[in-house]
């Protein structure tokens, strides 16, 4: 079985969570579309799994921020991409170890081909920065737009927001589907959610995973107010981080 993350945002009670439900439905090999990092106080700990466990790992725009240069964040989001690059850069810590996450951070792809199946963090057009909303839906053209670069299937993440885009038939949450759903000859989109900053007002863990011929969206709940307490400990982490982990928002 294949699970497919994104969005841990370095919150690692999220990411343990999600790695413990996935683990007991017996899942091999894990993809994750990025933003492993940002917003969240446990970067190095989330890179070091995603580097060790995970068998593919995207290249997010909050890794894009870190590696290169912040383009296209707010000044609390900036900050806490000035901290995270910090901590994983820190003089507290090995050397050997710090270069190994650099490393990781500097190598990570910006999207993968495997045969028919395009996996990438923003959308099919600009795989690291573009939103595709669940509002995009109801824009025909760019609905094709974004139809014309995928040859069947195409995993996304970054807007946080779980759902399914069908071609030709809008898009659903998966709420509507009872979680799941079974691809058929239509080209889709699929958005995994987030694992540690859900934004659909559901606060719980977001993720999918995949058996070939139908996908799963799972949600798992997590001790998100020990999250929120490290945020708030951390005086270059915006509080409104730590609140939104509550909220789902
Ligand atoms: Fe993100």
């Amino acid at each position: 079985m294949l699970a497919i993350l994104s969005d841990i945002h370095a919150n690692l009670e999220a990411l343990e969570a999600v790695l413990l439900h996935a683990r007991e439905r017996d899942v091999s090999e894990i993809v994750c579309l990025g933003d492993v990092v940002g917003y969240g106080p446990n970067p190095r700990e989330t890179c070091a799994i995603a580097r060790k466990e995970f068998r593919l790992t995207l290249r997010g725009n909050h890794e894009q921020g870190i590696v290169f240069f912040p383009v296209g964040f707010n000044e609390r989001a900036r900050r806490a991409l000035e901290w995270t690059r910090g901590r994983l850069l820190s003089d507290a810590c090995s050397s050997t170890e710090n270069d190994e996450l650099w490393r990781f951070l500097c190598a990570l792809p910006e999207h993968r081909l495997e045969g028919d199946t395009l996996y990438v963090h923003g959308s099919p057009l600009d795989p690291v920065t573009q939103y595709v909303f669940p509002q995009d839906a109801q824009d025909p053209d760019s609905m094709s737009r974004l139809f014309a670069r995928i040859d069947r299937r195409a995993f996304c993440g970054h807007t946080h927001q779980p759902g399914v885009f069908i071609e030709g038939e809008g898009y659903k949450h998966p709420d509507e589907l009872n979680g799941t759903y079974t691809p058929g000859e239509k080209k889709i989109l699929v958005n995994v959610g987030s694992v540690g900053q859900p934004r659909d007002g559901d606060n719980r863990a977001c993720y999918l995973t995949f058996d070939g011929a139908t996908m799963k969206w799972h949600r798992v709940p997590y001790d998100y107010g020990r999250t929120k307490a490290k945020i708030f400990e951390i005086k270059e982490l915006s509080p409104t981080f730590g609140d939104r982990l509550e909220k789902g928002t």
